[in-house]
């Protein structure tokens, strides 16, 4: 799913993102000498700040794209306390063990399992847990794209408000704040932000997809320092966060 282009794309938005993060600057203040399970750490945008306050952090990561991009990060970083464990979650939590905190940042939209993906954080945290996701459509800015390009609207994503209330239904008290999204996406040149626009919307082919794609590109991208960026129609974001219930 994450391939080696795609990783890097996220690797350098995360770099590029200067936005406040309220869940990052939360969890340096909690997390300071706990043990932290991360899943999906990507390229390592809260794993490394939170390394650096934290007891030890084992990060769960799936894709060896991420993988690539977080150890040459952490290396860079200098940062040593970080297990990086190659997995999916739950599947492979046997092993992880008890941790005082977890986090999962944007991580569950093709999550089809949501019930024990949240239970065994639930089970295996003494603590808090942490999840972030979008507050409305992810891909909200293509959406009129992909519906001109297809003629059908595109499936709409679970957001944070569908994991409130499952996260409620199964028991959880969670609280829940929002807080800012960075821009959906950043991009080098117009070029890319075209192939990606093009990928994006599931590579639809023929010219008179390429030219929806470019109108829309020419009305919807904001010229940023370092290239050009989408924003989305709702910019925001939720954390929850509620107690697990393992014991220490
Ligand atoms: C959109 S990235 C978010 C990265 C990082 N948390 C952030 O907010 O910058 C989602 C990451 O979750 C990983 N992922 C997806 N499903 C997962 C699962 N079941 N267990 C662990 N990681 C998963 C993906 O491989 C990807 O690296």
């Amino acid at each position: 799913m994450w391939s080696h282009g795609r990783a890097r794309r996220f690797d350098l938005a995360a770099h590029a993102r200067t936005l406040a993060d309220p869940l990052l600057e939360r969890l340096l203040v909690v997390g300071t000498g706990r043990t932290i399970l991360e899943i999906g750490p990507g390229p390592g945008r809260h794993t490394i700040p939170l390394a650096r306050v934290a007891r030890s952090v084992v990060a769960m990561e799936p894709s060896a794209a991420m993988r690539e991009s977080l150890a040459a990060n952490l290396a860079a970083a200098g940062v040593e306390n970080v297990s990086v464990i190659a997995g999916r979650w739950p599947d492979d939590a046997n092993g992880v063990g008890k941790v005082d905190l977890a986090l999962c940042a944007h991580v569950l939209y093709p999550v089809v399992e949501i019930a024990p993906f949240l239970r065994g954080l639930h089970e295996d945290t003494t603590e808090t847990i942490f999840c972030q996701m979008h507050f409305g459509q992810r891909d909200g800015p293509y959406r009129d794209l992909f519906r001109a390009m297809w003629e059908e609207a595109r499936c709409p994503a679970p957001d944070v408000l569908d994991l409130f209330n499952v996260a409620h239904e199964l028991g959880f008290a969670a609280e829940f704040t929002l807080a800012p999204a960075p821009a959906f996406r950043v991009f080098p040149t117009f070029e890319n932000a075209l192939e990606i626009a093009l990928q994006d919307t599931l590579n639809p082919e023929g010219r008179r997809a390429e030219e929806l794609a470019v109108a829309f590109l020419r009305e919807r991208l904001r010229p940023e320092d370092e290239g050009f960026a989408l924003t989305t129609d709702c910019p925001l974001s939720g954390i929850m966060s509620w107690r697990g219930e393992a014991e220490r």
